[in-house]
């Protein structure tokens, strides 16, 4: 049964029952941005990073956000309580909203808000213990001159279409590069690689959504005494890991068995398990304490 819930024009419905109109832009041309927000002991976690980076979506775009920061986290805390589980995933949608047949984003006159609560399992168990196996796409991460990596808009069929070349090759993620080649970013979560002690992850610049939990993880390492930087990954640096993980808010962190079918030395390796351990105790700090 789906206990998903959704908060959209003031009220909270159960999700099977919510409705948007075929005229909203967001829908129409993929006018909007988002933010995936998971929560925890009923707590959502890092939901001031997400709502920052929310409002700079809009900003970025152009669209007004009626809502204030204080006033989206009265929304998002109401929807959590109204969900029957400690435990889930929150999808906030900001779109154009109602508007004319036709591009121009002037015939919307009120953007729509729309906040989801649900769960989500983005890969089998067992998938995260033992391993994805990634394919390197062919479909290219949009150029930052094109659509700037750093707004999460509602536009993501380069990455849904990498995602179906994963499904076809009968893999569980793909891995989007550049046009120049270089490594971005999963289709929906950042990219680490371990090689000679170091954590290496792509920067911005290559075409990496500025993912929270790829920032969180930058910083735990750090702070546990491991070297960690950005550095510009070719397909090469994949291949010749010694360990390589995925992270994201839907992710967390899953370890990677292989690339293009060349496997990293270990899987799930020692950083691996090490920052895993200091992820999950950092949620617990953050949420367990803050109800
Ligand atoms: C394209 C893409 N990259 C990376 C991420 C991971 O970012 P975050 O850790 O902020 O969830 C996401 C998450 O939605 C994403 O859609």
């Amino acid at each position: 049964m789906n206990k998903g819930v959704c908060w959209m024009e003031g009220k909270i419905q159960p999700l099977s029952e919510a409705r948007v109109s075929v005229r909203d832009h967001g829908l129409l041309y993929g006018d909007g941005v988002f933010e995936g927000v998971r929560f925890y002991h009923g707590t959502p976690f890092m939901l001031g990073e997400h709502l920052a980076r929310l409002q700079d979506s809009a900003r970025a775009i152009g669209l007004e956000c009626p809502w204030r920061q204080e006033e989206l986290t009265d929304i998002v805390t109401e929807v959590v309580a109204a969900f029957s589980q400690a435990q889930g995933y929150l999808r906030i949608l900001l779109t154009r909203g109602e508007g004319a047949l036709g591009i121009d984003p002037r015939s919307c006159a009120r953007p729509q808000l729309i906040i989801i609560a649900d769960g989500l399992q983005m890969m089998e168990p067992a998938v995260r213990e033992q391993g994805a196996d990634l394919i390197i796409a062919s479909t290219r991460r949009l150029p930052a001159d094109g659509l700037d990596p750093r707004i999460k808009s509602l536009n993501y069929l380069n990455h849904i279409l990498a995602r179906m070349e994963a499904n076809h090759a009968g893999a569980h993620e793909a891995v989007l590069l550049n046009t120049r080649g270089q490594v971005a970013e999963g289709t929906a979560d950042n990219l680490f690689l371990v090689k000679d002690g170091k954590l290496l992850t792509p920067p911005v610049t290559d075409g990496a959504l500025a993912g929270i939990t790829r920032q969180l993880i930058l910083d735990l390492a750090r702070e546990d005494g491991l070297a960690a930087r950005e550095q510009t990954l070719a397909p090469y640096d994949l291949y010749t890991a010694d360990e390589c993980f995925l992270t994201g808010t839907g992710a967390e962190l899953i370890p990677v068995r292989s690339i293009d079918g060349r496997k990293p030395h270990q899987c799930p390796g020692p950083v691996f398990q090490q920052l895993s351990r200091c992820f999950h105790h950092h949620i617990d700090q953050h949420c367990r304490n803050n109800p």
